[in-house]
């Protein structure tokens, strides 16, 4: 890491609280390593917005608004953060405009994954909204992997129960329940099913999870 770099960066314990919502905020963060749980208060339950790896950066919206914390945010896995002024970010994104543009191209990011989410969040019971992330994580899955695959294959999403969770705001053990149904009907596989090993779950057709989502739907409309 070069000198100039280095001098921001910060060693961080898990469970630090760096932030709490509605504080003033004068600083930012840029993650160099670990995870970073960004955290808001719906009523009398503190919900998880989302968990920040490295490379991602937070702490920037009271800095370009001038309002207090959105968020609280809280080291999730032993960090290394760049922790940078407000002034010395205007100054770095006047001076560098492939660091605004990265900035830009983040938010926009953001706000496309919130746009989701409130979509996820006004799907009626735990059912759709587990299935409908779980088709969204597929096609993220598939996007990231581009031509590598092909029509109709099965696809390996690596990603957790609680990140499913956190991502639909349904509590973890009805998400279990959820995704036991749809393994019994073969709509999703553990690795171990497919005799693999690791974490994550695979869809064997993104396009029965699909139909399985219409039937929720009728379902639901008629009553069936
Ligand atoms: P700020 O409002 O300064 O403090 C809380 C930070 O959490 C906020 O800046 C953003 O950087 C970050 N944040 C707020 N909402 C989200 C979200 N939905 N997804 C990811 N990060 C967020």
């Amino acid at each position: 890491m070069n000198d100039a770099v280095e001098r921001f960066a910060r060693d961080f314990e898990p469970g630090t609280v760096l932030f709490e919502e509605g504080e003033p905020g004068d600083y930012m963060y840029v993650i160099q390593s670990g995870e970073v749980e960004i955290r808001r208060q719906v009523g009398e339950v503190e919900r998880v917005l989302a968990i920040l790896p490295p490379g991602d950066f937070f702490g920037e919206m009271a800095i370009l608004n001038g309002r207090p914390r959105s968020a609280t945010a809280v080291v999730k896995t032993a960090a290394r953060l760049l922790v940078i002024e407000g002034k010395t970010f205007e100054a770095m994104m006047r001076a560098r405009p492939e660091i605004a543009l990265r900035i830009i191209k983040s938010l926009a990011t953001r706000l496309e994954n919130s746009n989701q989410h409130i979509e996820l969040l006004l799907l009626p019971t735990s059912n759709h909204r587990v299935v409908q992330c779980l088709r969204l994580m597929a096609d993220e899955q598939i996007a990231l992997a581009g031509a590598h695959v092909a029509h109709g294959s099965a696809i390996l999403v690596p990603k957790r129960i609680e990140d499913v969770a956190t991502r639909v705001g349904v509590p973890t053990h009805e998400v279990i329940e959820v995704m036991d149904r749809l393994r019994s009907a073969r709509l999703v596989l553990m690795p171990e099913d497919a005799g693999i090993e690791g974490d994550g779950f695979i869809v064997p057709e993104v396009g029965r999870l699909l139909e399985f989502l219409e039937f929720l739907n009728l379902k639901d409309r008629f009553g069936a």
